[in-house]
């Protein structure tokens, strides 16, 4: 895993870019899929049958924690039908604020908590998620950042929870997109972070139905 850490020379600049680069996107689901609004049913059917497999009997439905959850696109159309209580952690306040008032609509009030909050900073409550789910926002992290991050949600589990990362996997090595400070790592290198944070995994599943020309897209399962 050491590999992701040679691409990233400053950890501050990598972050603050990042934060620069968020402002600028549209509180949207267009903003939140980058250019690739189109996938996004696609993807959210794909997070629905994965879900289903640790649903009830399993994980539990009692409350989930979205993680990076942007305004709320995986809340809304995942979350919401399967459990009872919902809570968001994103770093950008904008987001956040256009869920609960517009984009969530009357179901604004079923979420209990809105943490605004960098993920590398943010200790989520311990014994409470039955599901943490992250897409698309454990490329932010760095390498020691994103251990340390698995590590405080392993301890806000609840007994039988999980947590499951769906993002954009490197074909070999590591990935650095300059202009949204994110990082793709193989599959491989995504697992020797999670087994580092003393989580085992449980399944893996790649998304379907994505167009080639952009990288694939995994969903692993942890506890
Ligand atoms: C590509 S969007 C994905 C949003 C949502 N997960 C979805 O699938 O629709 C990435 C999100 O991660 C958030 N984010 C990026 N870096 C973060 C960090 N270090 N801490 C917390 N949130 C972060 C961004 O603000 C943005 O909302």
């Amino acid at each position: 895993p050491h590999v992701c850490r040679l691409y990233i020379k400053g950890e501050k600049q990598f972050y603050y870019r990042a934060q620069q680069f968020y402002e600028d996107v549209p509180a949207s689901e267009e903003g939140m899929m980058g250019d690739f609004v189109e996938i996004s049913k696609v993807d959210l059917e794909g997070s629905r049958q994965f879900l289903k497999r640790f649903g009830p009997g399993k994980a539990g439905t009692h409350r989930v924690l979205d993680c990076g959850s942007g305004i709320g696109r995986v809340t809304k159309g995942v979350f919401l039908p399967v459990f009872e209580k919902l809570e968001m952690a994103d770093m950008m306040e904008h987001f956040l604020l256009h869920a609960h008032e517009e984009y969530l609509g009357a179901d604004a009030d079923r979420v209990e908590t809105y943490y605004c909050f960098n993920l590398q900073e943010f200790t989520p409550p311990k014994n409470k998620y039955d599901v943490i789910w992250m897409q698309w926002v454990a490329c932010h992290l760095t390498d020691k950042d994103l251990m340390n991050f698995l590590i405080r949600c392993k301890k806000s589990l609840r007994p039988n929870g999980v947590i499951i990362i769906k993002d954009n996997m490197a074909r070999q090595g590591c990935k650095l997109d300059p202009i949204d400070s994110s990082i793709s790592r193989h599959l491989d290198i995504m697992k020797v972070i999670i087994n580092k944070a003393g989580l085992e995994v449980l399944a893996v599943e790649k998304q379907e139905g994505f167009p080639d020309v952009i990288m694939p897209v995994w969903m692993i399962a942890m506890q």
